[in-house]
């Protein structure tokens, strides 16, 4: 038999990328989404993709903090574990809206592991990040670096991994894997699923695929003076596909009867800076990127990259993919579906 999991934020970008993998990989997946953030067409997108298999995907539009329907959902279905990727993401409009932020990420978390608990479903996969390292004084970042917050968002993940870490503490039949990820950018390489965000995107990639399709006149540039090869920040890009997997990996992780709750970084271990991703853009797109150079901003830290050793070893798990496939599977995407998946907008 299949075995069931529950996915949270299922029809989001990371998500959507997951589900299918899960769906190919012989998993039945349910997911819950409020939809907030996403558009129910990436599901059904998935769905096509998975031909045969996309029959083993359900959907619920449902809230996380909606108790009564989350119960229903588990009365339901016996769920073998939990991919928890439901969460509001805008670091600037976490700055704003911290309670929004709290209510809705760590609210939500904490009636979804309640649920679990009481349905006897503890095996947990928590979408965690890279923004918990703040600005680090070494990289690569290792899962032993120090942690800090430097916004609300940020501290809803740690605030989350804590929580988990006590949840764990506090009965040792939980298995929780955290995963911390670092910049995931592409899409998948069917140009059928990707990310679509609402809004101005905050993100790099996002901003450059708007750019090339004509809805925005160029890329500001955040900050020339790092001290980096060329003054631009330094991040490590994670093509959505690879950290697809990663997030098969760590279910597999969960079979292992010596888990108990345990973080793993999924990125590449290598660092490319704005530039560098836009002149890789540049190329593989053929479309020129105008950039105007800008100060920093606020809160962006100069480099960031991942020690991928631990999820090397004990996830068996890394990433395939380089810069330029990023790129490519980006732009194959956006030049497909200029305006993501509502094919009405003309403008936004
Ligand atoms: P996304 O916004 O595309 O997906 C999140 C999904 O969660 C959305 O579909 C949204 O509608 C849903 N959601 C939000 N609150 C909900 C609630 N209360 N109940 C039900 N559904 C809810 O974002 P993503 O990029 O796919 O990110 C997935 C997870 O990974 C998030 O937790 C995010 O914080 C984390 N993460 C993302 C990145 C990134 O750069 N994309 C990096 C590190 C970590
Ligand atoms: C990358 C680089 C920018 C936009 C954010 C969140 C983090 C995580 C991933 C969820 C930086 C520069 C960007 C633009 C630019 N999300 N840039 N012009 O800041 O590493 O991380 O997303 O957990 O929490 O903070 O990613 O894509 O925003 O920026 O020059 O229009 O691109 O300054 O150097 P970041 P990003």
């Amino acid at each position: 038999m299949a075995k069931n999991i529950l996915v949270t934020g299922g029809s989001g970008y990371i998500g959507s990328h997951t589900v299918l993998q899960l769906l190919n990989g012989g998993y039945s997946a349910v997911v819950v989404d409020n939809l907030d953030n996403s558009s129910a067409v990436s599901l059904e997108r998935v769905k096509k993709l998975a031909g045969q298999n996309g029959d083993r995907l359900s959907f619920h539009q449902v809230d996380l903090r909606d108790r009564p329907a989350l119960e229903k959902i588990f009365s339901e279905t016996k769920f073998d574990a939990v991919i928890h990727f439901a969460g509001l993401k805008a670091v600037g409009e976490s700055v704003e809206k911290p309670l929004l932020y709290y209510n809705n990420n760590i609210a939500g978390t904490i009636t979804l592991l309640e649920v679990m608990s009481q349905n006897g479903c503890k095996n947990l996969v928590f979408s965690s990040s890279a923004t918990v390292y703040g600005w680090p004084k070494e990289v690569p970042c290792t899962e032993e670096s120090p942690i800090s917050a430097t916004n609300p968002y940020g501290r809803t993940k740690l605030f989350i991994e804590e929580i988990c870490r006590d949840v764990h503490r506090s009965d040792p039949e939980w298995k929780i894997i955290l995963l911390r990820y670092f910049n995931p950018v592409g899409a998948h390489p069917s140009g059928y699923i990707g990310e679509d965000p609402l809004g101005v995107p905050n993100n790099l990639m996002p901003y450059i695929q708007q750019v090339a399709v004509g809805r925005r006149p160029h890329l500001t540039v955040f900050g020339t003076d790092y001290k980096t090869k060329d003054g631009t920040g330094v991040r490590d890009y994670i093509h959505v596909t690879d950290l697809a997997d990663g997030h098969i990996a760590a279910l597999r992780k969960l079979d292992d009867l010596k888990i108990n709750c345990e973080v793993y970084n999924l990125g590449t271990g290598n660092g490319t800076s704005v530039l560098e991703m836009v002149a890789a853009f540049e190329k593989v797109s053929g479309k020129k990127i105008p950039l105007v150079m800008a100060g920093r901003r606020p809160g962006d830290a100069e480099i960031v990259y991942a020690s991928t050793e631990k999820a090397e070893r004990e996830l068996n798990w890394k990433a395939k993919h380089g810069i330029e496939d990023m790129c490519r599977d980006l732009w194959n995407w956006a030049s497909n579906n200029p305006y993501g998946y509502d094919s009405s907008k003309g403008s936004s």
